[in-house]
């Protein structure tokens, strides 16, 4: 395996690591996000097991030892595996998350205590670059599922959203919604609770300019279009299930 960089915005890197193992025959990458700023930050850590791949890449771009903050979708392997090996690689480093995730796991299974960010909070990392943390609980997944949006490139960080298989290029402005659509009936990976479309609806008023995603392509266009598209998708389906379930056809 390698660990491709790909700058999807200035000074925002995707750090991806193609797994053609998984989802046969078309893989499946994990992608890492790099912000380089006066407080360099790294959204999603990388499997525990993807460390050495990442670090490598990371080191390509920054001194690891300044890396300042490490922020990820939720609690998870792919998304915070790594996250312990990264703090002990640099010394000043510091998770960030949300409450919930705080709460529930990473006060226990952090090695330092997170930095707990409340809906909508900013950090401002310096040189310009600035991120705001915004809770979308249960979307896709997580509990203490959440976002991050870089507002100076409006870059929008969007964790497993939009999730499709494949080793794709680093940017696109194709479809993203179709294989995201693909991902889900394959993956059945979201929870589909009945707040999915609004938490999605929620982030297009950012208006993003690219969308970061965790397992696919970087997308450059109108991004709260997509965004509303893939709101549309799940409150379609979640209303179904919901009927059924209301009508006793879903276990
Ligand atoms: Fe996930
Ligand atoms: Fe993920």
């Amino acid at each position: 395996m390698e660990t491709k960089i790909a700058e999807i915005a200035e000074g925002i890197y995707r750090l991806s690591t193609y797994v053609p193992q998984i989802a046969e025959p078309a893989g499946f990458a994990c992608n890492s996000f790099l912000i380089r700023a006066e407080q360099p930050l790294l959204f999603h850590t990388g499997l525990h097991k993807m460390f050495a791949l990442n670090r490598e890449a990371a080191a390509k771009l920054i001194p690891v030892e300044s890396l300042r903050w490490i922020a990820f979708g939720h609690y998870e392997a792919d998304e915070c595996g790594a996250m312990n090996e990264w703090l002990a690689s640099a010394p000043n480093a510091q998770i960030a998350h949300g409450t919930t995730g705080c709460l529930v796991s990473l006060n226990d299974m952090a090695d330092r205590a997170p930095r707990v960010l409340a809906d909508s909070e900013v950090i401002d990392l310096g040189g310009g670059k600035r991120v705001r943390y915004i809770d979308t609980p249960h979307t896709p997944h997580g509990w203490d599922a959440g976002v991050m949006f870089e507002e100076s490139t409006g870059t929008l960080l969007c964790g497993d959203l939009f999730t499709q298989l494949g080793d794709n290029p680093a940017l696109t402005t194709g479809d993203i919604v179709g294989p995201a659509i693909q991902g889900e009936n394959l993956f059945q990976y979201s929870a589909l609770s009945p707040g999915m479309g609004a938490a999605i609806r929620r982030l297009a008023p950012l208006k993003p300019k690219t969308l970061a995603l965790m397992h696919g392509p970087s997308y450059q266009g109108d991004g709260a279009i997509a965004l509303n598209a893939l709101a549309d998708y799940y409150e379609k389906r979640t209303g179904e299930r919901w009927a059924d379930l209301m009508q006793g056809k879903a276990a």
